[in-house]
């Protein structure tokens, strides 16, 4: 595993964000630095959600902070072992991006509510319900433990809209494969 204290961000269409995610069966010192590095790159990186696999890691957590405001940590959340047990309200549209996928931005419909039981860095189990914006990063960031991605999820007209974005980050990604080999 890469230090917590150097992890990068890992652009689409990386395998490993198509991965499938791994439960976390230890509460220790090292999830802890996990968790503190994914925070860290998330805010040095300018977003609102980060996931795991997203850093290379195939495991069930993300963080997020709706603010993306390193100076509010009340606002942090670290997701461990998350189920969506339910949704509900409205389903609502919202333009959102991916660290994965600079340059894409796309509107997604989804609940406005979802009820999650996970486990905090402590390993205590909650269940509770989320809404408005926390709830939608928290259903982006779930998706991504389901190896799914904001390019499966678009309207064929974002997609249209996005291919320039996505095939230069397919070309990237090429083009580093080689440079690697
Ligand atoms: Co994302």
């Amino acid at each position: 595993m890469t230090d917590p204290k150097n992890f990068d961000v890992v652009l689409f269409p990386d395998p490993v964000l198509r991965r499938e995610t791994e439960e976390i069966t230890a509460f220790d010192d090292e999830l802890k630095s996990v968790v503190e590095g994914m925070f860290e790159r998330m805010f040095e990186s300018q977003g609102v959600g980060l996931a795991a696999p997203q850093v290379g890691l195939s495991m069930r957590l993300f963080v997020l902070n709706d603010e993306g405001d390193r100076d509010k940590p009340e606002r942090n959340l670290a997701l461990i072992n998350p189920t969506i047990k339910s949704f509900g309200g409205r389903k609502t549209s919202h333009e959102e991006g991916c660290l994965s996928l600079p340059g894409v931005h796309a509107d997604i419909t989804r609940p406005e509510k979802c009820v999650v039981r996970h486990f905090d860095v402590d390993g205590n189990e909650i269940e509770k319900e989320y809404d408005g914006f926390v709830a939608r990063i928290i259903q982006h960031e779930y998706d991504h433990l389901q190896g799914v991605l904001l390019v499966d999820r678009m309207t064929p007209t974002d997609k249209l809209r996005n291919r320039p974005a996505v095939d230069e980050l397919k070309a990237a990604y090429r083009q580093h494969i080689a440079d690697r080999s």
